[in-house]
């Protein structure tokens, strides 16, 4: 079937904002440790800290005494620090001791806000929205991350663009030509499109250079010759705000995402290769499975990194030429990038 040239609706979608009520991940769990971490969704600077427990809590990142960052001072069992006057602040945002407080004083009133944030699966999720609606949202669950039968590798993007130029690089799988010198995929086709208020689920059929099927078939992350090109489904989903991907039975691939300004987005882009195919592998102690889920750890790095990369100078340039000429058009070709682009606008009219 052929489909005439789309216009998406560039101008507009590069300055929209974001659907508050959304959990967005902020760092990986490996990077809050004993002291307060600086992070920021959407211009809100936030301090991410353990309390004593090791629960995390998320707080504004601004000392309510004379407003410099609580993220430069330090985690004082339960509370935070202020690196200025040392004021410190409970898990809800209060002020909870001065130490230079005089007899006849009263603790000062002022609380910061704090945001609801969960760890889960490797990664630590705040919702800057509503707090009442926290409940009510799901989180995207990375069931792959504790999984004995999948290898991880995380890498992290930090790209000067608008969050919806990295989705729609995400979703449009004939991009693939830039990655041709890492053998990502090949020859992809659009077949099938679903889309509802929360989620776009664009099929597409490509070639796959990796299969997955032998204990040695792991060496392909290494070594070209052994790859050969197969057909497999490649399925991309947008799940507002992140973004999740299978190519054929052996590989998933998460994006998500954190958009940190108009024109910053942090992300991380996680990738599991399946030893599903290995039963004779699941048979082994739990101890010995998780050693070797542990070793393979990153296997995939320079994959991944050789692949954002790529991805993440095409969209800087795709964001300067924006900024440079906000009013020039752009073509489109894939009916996936309007729905994508639909569904960003519909979720932020929600929050
Ligand atoms: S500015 Fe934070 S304690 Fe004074
Ligand atoms: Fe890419």
């Amino acid at each position: 079937m052929q489909y005439p040239t789309l216009t998406t609706q560039n101008n507009h979608i590069r300055q929209l904002g974001i659907n508050y009520n959304s959990w967005y991940v902020v760092a990986g769990s490996n990077e809050v440790k004993t002291q307060p971490l600086a992070v920021t969704i959407w211009n809100q600077p936030i301090v991410i800290y353990r309390d004593s427990t090791s629960k995390i809590i998320a707080l504004e990142d601004r000392c309510p005494h004379r407003q410099v960052k609580l993220s430069h001072g330090q985690v004082k069992g339960d509370l935070i620090e202020c690196a200025y006057h040392g004021w410190r602040f409970n898990p809800s945002g209060e002020c909870a001791e001065v130490d230079y407080l005089a007899d006849n004083q009263k603790l000062p009133s002022c609380k910061i806000r704090s945001f609801p944030v969960k760890e889960q699966d490797g990664f630590i999720w705040v919702f800057p929205g509503d707090e009442i609606k926290a409940e009510q949202v799901s989180i995207l669950g990375l069931p792959e991350w504790e999984h004995l039968n999948y290898i991880a590798t995380v890498s992290v993007i930090n790209c000067q663009a608008h969050y919806s130029f990295l989705i729609e690089n995400l979703m449009d799988m004939y991009h693939g030509h830039l990655h041709q010198n890492w053998q990502a995929w090949a020859d992809p086709v659009l077949h099938d499109l679903d889309e509802n208020n929360y989620r776009i689920d664009a099929h597409y059929q490509a070639q796959s250079y990796y299969k997955i099927d032998k204990i040695c078939s792991v060496s392909q992350l290494f070594f070209p010759a052994l790859r050969r090109l197969h057909p497999e489904p490649l399925d991309v989903s947008y799940v507002y705000p992140h973004w999740v991907s299978t190519l054929g039975n052996d590989f998933k691939i998460y994006c998500l995402v954190c958009p940190v300004s108009a024109t910053e987005t942090k992300a991380y882009l996680i990738h599991f290769t399946s030893l599903n195919a290995f039963w004779r592998l699941h048979k082994l102690p739990v101890w010995f499975r998780r050693f070797i889920k542990d070793s393979l750890f990153g296997a995939a790095q320079k994959l991944l990194d050789g692949l954002v990369r790529q991805d993440v100078q095409m969209i800087e340039e795709e964001q300067q030429a924006y900024l440079q000429n906000p009013e020039r058009k752009s073509y489109e070709l894939n009916r996936a990038l309007v729905s994508v682009q639909r569904l960003m606008r519909s979720q932020v009219e929600k929050g």
